[in-house]
């Protein structure tokens, strides 16, 4: 366990995801993100089932503590995170992701994951509703809003599903973050923050360019310069 914690909800976040780095170098990549002035790091976590796709496990995220100062933002795509999610604690995550409907009593894992230490958010593929979270996002440090269908980097966004983060803020107010995953780059990040979200996960359009920290800075300044 670190004593990383979620920054206060407001604060624009240009979180990479590693699912876009190069799995074969990735201490040097995350290196390359965290010289852009970045405070947090998206690992998507993928088991062949819930999703189809396969990523890492703890002994990943383990491994890659030693080598970041980063908030571990880990996001379970798993049919049963309620199996997992005491080891990524214990691995060095700062902060777990997990989809609501793959457990049947979500409070307790939130309960649990705070008892743990860390803090707890819950996500939404693009078409589930949000009043399906209304009663426990609350309950929550961050929600997240998928924008595109779990599984893969580089997809496009789903607009319908981004919008979701306007009804999102509503129900928890300026104290939970509000998270968007998917197809975000810098000609959409400002729409997203105007909809509500401060927490922006980004792999593609940032793993595909050769100067990582330059891709970082131009979706920053394409965020402040909208507000
Ligand atoms: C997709 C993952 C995302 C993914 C986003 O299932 O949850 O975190 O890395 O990647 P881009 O920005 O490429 O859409
Ligand atoms: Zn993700």
């Amino acid at each position: 366990m670190t004593n990383l914690k979620l920054p206060k909800a407001g604060t624009i976040e240009i979180v990479p995801s590693i699912l876009s780095a190069d799995f074969a170098r990735l201490a040097d990549e995350i290196a390359q993100v965290e010289s852009a002035n970045i405070n947090m790091l998206h690992i998507d976590v993928m088991d062949g089932h819930y999703v189809p796709n396969i990523t890492i496990g703890p002994p990943v995220v383990e491994k890659l503590r030693k080598y970041s100062r980063l908030i571990f933002d880990v996001h379970l795509m798993l049919s049963e995170p309620d199996k997992y999610y005491e080891l990524f604690v214990k691995a060095g995550a700062d902060h777990i992701t997990f989809h609501a409907e793959t457990v049947s009593e979500p409070e307790k894992i939130i309960d649990s994951l705070h008892a743990l230490g860390v803090t707890a958010g819950l996500s939404l593929k693009p078409e589930a509703p949000v009043e399906t979270i209304e009663k426990i996002a609350p309950l929550c440090d961050m929600i997240m809003a998928m924008t595109v269908e779990p599984g893969f980097g580089g997809q496009d966004l789903i607009e319908q599903a981004a919008k979701k983060c306007v009804q999102i803020r509503q129900i928890v107010g300026d104290r939970v973050r509000v998270e968007v995953d998917g197809g975000i780059n810098a000609d959409n990040a400002a729409r997203l923050v105007s909809y509500g979200a401060d927490t922006l996960v980004i792999g593609n359009s940032i793993f595909s360019k050769p100067d990582r920290a330059a891709a970082i800075e131009a979706i920053r300044k394409a965020c402040i310069s909208s507000t």
